[in-house]
């Protein structure tokens, strides 16, 4: 089909069934153990309506926003994927060449299919095309965008030291450790794929241990069960300056611990549903932050991502505390579908959703984006 058929964020996931291989589709769809915290995640930001002011001259409107005091077109970034070369043969190079043209932030995964400094090279590359546009008249629609590194840590810390060394000198602007994978979930969808494989090649014995995990001591390496908030102040000190995030944070306590420990922001999410079964979705645990330490609010960065799929969604989470959202499968599916014209559409939809959605609700600008234009009520009541 054609990319203007694409109207909707979910709409490149239909395109993208059509290009993707079964054990790509089943990588990026893919949730842990019953489904539940994928579920909860994408019905979440539909269980809060707005409460929209009528007669407030909307005719201009202001989105543009910072992410940890870098500016960014819209509150929104794509969250970190791994091995995007699943999705389209160019991998994370073409993923950041669509970010780099709509000036939007995005989150570089550690297992990447492209190395670290390959996708670097790749963004910077686009930005000073951009840059060549812009002197020759054109004015350039977009401040350049930043990318930041998912740190996952190894356990072995001379590695993970490596993976942190290597993505400062390539520029990276901050860090976000991911905290919710001390070991993989369960991710059922891939064992099912695990074992079909193993019994067309008649391995039984492969088949019936698929994914037990649990029998061996051996950790997989690329995470770190052992890993505690101890391990924070060596990484705060070998990433030196420069903001470093907690992706995966998932109650009030922990936002609390992240700020005592010096960290800039915090994501609250649930890893896409990948992680703990029934973990809490973003919003629960904003809400749930601004009940029980609403003095965090505003002395560091509250991002959230999960099941974000509408300017609408984004808008809400805004409203309620977020600075910023992540949005991960819909780009993963846009990129399968049309390569980096197909990231710059997703980010077009959304931004469009936003404005006029901020529009809908009679606000002209992020800073009017306050708990009072939602209501959540029905949510603390349940
Ligand atoms: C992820 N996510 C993820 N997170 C992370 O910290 N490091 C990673 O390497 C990955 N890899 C990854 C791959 C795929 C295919 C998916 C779908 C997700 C989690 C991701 O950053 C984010 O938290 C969720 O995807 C957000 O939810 P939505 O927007 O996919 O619903």
């Amino acid at each position: 089909p054609h990319i203007a058929h694409c109207i909707t964020a979910l709409d490149f996931e239909a395109v993208a069934r059509g290009v993707l291989s079964h054990n790509s589709l089943s990588y990026v769809s893919s949730s842990a153990n019953a489904g539940l915290s994928l579920e909860g995640n994408l019905s979440s930001w539909s269980r809060i309506s707005f409460r929209p002011r009528v007669l407030r001259n909307v005719s201009s409107i202001l989105i543009r926003t910072e992410i940890l005091g870098f500016a960014s077109p819209l509150p929104l970034y794509a969250s970190a994927m791994g091995q995007l070369g699943r999705s389209h043969p160019g991998g994370e190079v073409e993923f950041v060449r669509g970010l780099a043209r709509r000036g939007v932030h995005g989150l570089i995964s550690t297992v990447s299919t492209n190395s670290t400094e390959e996708i670097a090279a790749a963004f910077r590359g686009e930005q000073e095309k951009l840059a060549e546009t812009t002197s020759n008249g054109v004015t350039a629609a977009f401040p350049p965008s930043q990318l930041h590194f998912q740190l996952y840590c190894h356990n072995d810390r001379a590695v993970t030291l490596a993976r942190i060394r290597r993505a400062k000198a390539a520029g990276f602007r901050s860090l976000w450790v991911t905290v919710d994978t001390p070991v993989l979930g369960k991710r059922t969808s891939d064992r099912r794929i695990q074992v079909t494989e193993a019994l067309e090649l008649g391995l039984e014995r492969a088949a019936e241990n698929a994914g037990f995990g649990w029998r061996s001591h051996a950790p997989a390496g690329d995470f770190q069960p052992a890993l505690s908030w101890e391990d924070l102040a060596w990484i705060r000190k070998e990433w030196g300056e420069g903001p470093l995030v907690l992706k995966g944070v998932q109650c009030a306590e922990d936002v609390r611990l992240a700020l005592q420990h010096g960290c800039q922001g915090v994501v609250l999410s649930n890893h896409g549903g990948r992680q703990a079964h029934t973990a809490p979705d973003a919003l629960t645990t904003l809400l749930e932050i601004r009940t029980y330490c609403p003095e965090v609010l505003g002395k560091l960065e509250i991002l959230v991502d999960g099941g974000l799929r509408d300017g609408s969604d984004v808008l809400k989470a805004i409203c309620l505390g977020a600075t910023a959202v992540g949005v991960g499968r819909p780009f993963f599916y846009a990129l399968a579908a049309y390569g980096s014209r197909g990231i710059e559409r997703c980010i077009d939809i959304l931004a469009e959703e936003l404005a006029s959605g901020m529009r809908l609700i009679g606000i002209a600008s992020l800073d009017e984006a306050k708990p009072e234009r939602v209501n959540a009520s029905r949510l603390f009541n349940e």
